[in-house]
């Protein structure tokens, strides 16, 4: 079968690290067919959009598609995050942010946890506005019903899928009382269709610690859209870092996949990104498109290279970003 993959290089190090993405999927017995895409600051420098319709457009008639990273200048008058509104403007609804522990110094053992995070409302609905001549500043926290059912069923399903135990609901419902209320509420509705796993509530402030002192209690995580953020780029560290995070985000009809990090300005064009997360997030790619034999050798590939010290400086290592590349191609 013929898969259409969009590529979304992005902005910063996002070109160099699908790049090399796409060389090591050219390198699998796959049939591939890529496409590019415009995303970023670099879009709206040449097209006066970070997001053109058009990128939408080619998102939706691809299989799935695959982005680097954007950078996000805060100060610009009617900017707006394109990643947020892609998420938004495909109904990307669930994020899903594997921690997994490598066989490397940097990472805690025996870590092998989830984190779903709902990924197109709560505090990143975009509903914002300055009030008394700039003085307030309000940005709308909103969590509806259906927004909350379909992450917390993913969630539970993804437990299951995965011969999962246990689930952590996690919410900040004594302070937040309306909209963390509310999640909660579905949630207690619908783990009574999941008997076999249990679901444990966790305040947001408590799982931050938890995940410091006990990682490894975790299995999966559900929370909303701001938590889900932090949470994982903390526990990210937990088993490597960013230059390792891959992730997901599913739709009703799109998938998109990308490494956790952002733009990495400070790395830009040095040969220090470390372009595993990509490689990791195109193997989350090639499980949703079930050619798990090929993730699979894509993975053993990166883990080798791993065990091998044959990594960028981020691991402790010496090679460049090329020279990474040049090595998972060689494994596979
Ligand atoms: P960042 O993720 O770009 O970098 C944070 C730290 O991690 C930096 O020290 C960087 O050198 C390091 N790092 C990131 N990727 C790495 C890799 N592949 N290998 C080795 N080290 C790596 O986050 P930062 O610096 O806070 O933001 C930079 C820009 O990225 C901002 O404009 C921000 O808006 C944007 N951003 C975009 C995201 C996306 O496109 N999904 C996500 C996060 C931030
Ligand atoms: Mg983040």
């Amino acid at each position: 079968m013929t898969y259409r993959i969009c590529l979304l290089p992005g902005d910063g190090i996002g070109p160099e690290v699908v790049d090399c993405a796409e060389q090591v999927l050219r390198t699998l017995p796959l049939d591939l067919e890529f496409t590019r895409a415009e995303i970023g600051f670099s879009a709206y420098e040449r097209l006066g959009t970070p997001l053109p319709d058009s990128t939408l457009e080619e998102i939706r008639h691809s299989s799935a598609a695959f982005f680097g990273a954007v950078t996000t200048p805060p100060a610009i008058p009617n900017y707006f995050s394109p990643v947020v509104r892609m998420r938004q403007a495909l109904e990307l609804y669930a994020n899903l942010r594997p921690c997994l522990s490598i066989p490397h110094s940097s990472s805690r053992p025996n870590i092998d946890l989830v984190i779903v995070r709902e990924n197109t409302e709560g505090l990143y609905s975009g509903i914002e506005r300055l009030e008394d001549d700039g003085n307030r500043a309000i940005t709308e926290r909103v969590i509806t019903r259906k927004g909350s059912e379909r992450i917390i069923r993913k969630a539970f399903d993804l437990a299951r899928q995965t011969n999962r135990k246990s689930l952590h609901l996690v919410h900040k419902a004594n302070v937040l009382r309306q909209t963390c209320g509310l999640f909660r509420l579905v949630a207690l509705e619908i783990v009574k269709e999941y008997p076999d796993i249990r679901m444990h509530e966790m305040l947001v402030d408590t799982c931050a610690m938890e995940l410091v002192r006990a990682p490894q209690q975790f299995e999966v995580i559900v929370t909303t859209n701001l938590f889900g953020d932090i949470l994982s780029d903390e526990a990210c560290m937990l088993v490597g870092g960013l230059g390792v995070a891959a992730s997901a985000n599913f739709g009703v009809n799109a998938a998109v996949f990308e490494p956790v990090h952002g733009s990495a300005p400070n790395l830009v064009g040095t040969g220090k990104a470390n372009p595993v997360a990509a490689f990791l997030a195109s193997a989350m790619m090639l499980d949703y498109l079930d050619e798990k034999e090929s993730a699979e050798r894509l993975r053993k590939a990166v883990k080798d290279c791993i065990v091998n010290n044959e990594s960028t400086p981020d691991l402790g290592g010496s090679l460049t970003t090329s020279q990474v590349l040049e090595r998972v191609i060689q494994r596979i």
